[in-house]
């Protein structure tokens, strides 16, 4: 199956399920979360509003802001195409919506900070595999403005935020992917290798 027929495939199922199945999982991604250390002892953690019927981690959001820690959104960069910059985002943060319709910080009435700075990055997915390999949505944006990660020494820690059912065998990994260290999703939380995948 191509990149293309998996994204259509796994799209259509997230957005199938009833809001109460979509609850549930939200709030088991919150427990998955608050055992995992790599976000125990982040201080900050940038996350995503879902779209999509992605796995929405908006209970792990307010978790985060009641433990003290401070949040990030992904917001589209107004100048440099299809990259993304990563901003503060509280309960008073001022939203706008983006040329996708999704809601986002203000780029220019928000706190920026550079991507290297965060200490746990969760990124929404189509697909994954045990390799850490990820499929998004195919505009590339996560793997641009992650890509300085291969070259440089202080990185942030990449986490997958998934329903279980996206996970897929093996997926083909393209040279600019940028591989995830750890999924979490509605049932379970566990580090990903590209030496221990299979
Ligand atoms: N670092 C990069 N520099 C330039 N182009 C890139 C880079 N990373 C990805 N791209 C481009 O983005 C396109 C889409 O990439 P890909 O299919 O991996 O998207 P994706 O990982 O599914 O999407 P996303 O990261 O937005 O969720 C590719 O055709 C590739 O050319
Ligand atoms: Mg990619």
């Amino acid at each position: 199956m191509n990149k293309t027929e998996l994204r259509r495939l796994i799209r259509q199922k997230r957005r199938e399920l009833t809001p109460s199945e979509r609850n549930i999982a939200g709030r088991r991604l919150l427990k998955q979360l608050t055992a995992r250390p790599e976000y125990l002892y982040s201080r900050r953690v940038a996350l995503y509003l879902s779209n999509d019927g992605e796995i929405d981690p908006q209970w792990a959001i307010q978790d985060l802001w009641k433990r003290g820690k401070q949040a990030f959104l992904p917001v589209l960069h107004p100048l440099r195409k299809g990259e993304l910059v990563f901003i503060r985002y509280a309960r008073n943060t001022p939203m706008r919506n983006n040329r996708f319709g999704i809601s986002e910080p203000d780029f220019r009435r928000g706190k920026q900070v550079p991507a290297r700075f965060l200490s746990l990055i969760c990124l929404p997915l189509v697909a994954f595999d045990s390799r850490g390999n990820r499929l998004g949505m195919g505009g590339g944006f996560y793997d641009r403005t992650l890509a300085f990660t291969h070259h440089q020494g202080q990185k942030p820690r990449l986490a997958g935020c998934a329903y279980a059912f996206q996970e897929v065998r093996l997926l083909p990994a393209e040279s600019w992917d940028i591989p995830l260290q750890l999924i979490v999703t509605d049932q379970e939380a566990r580090p990903l290798s590209a030496d221990t995948g299979l």
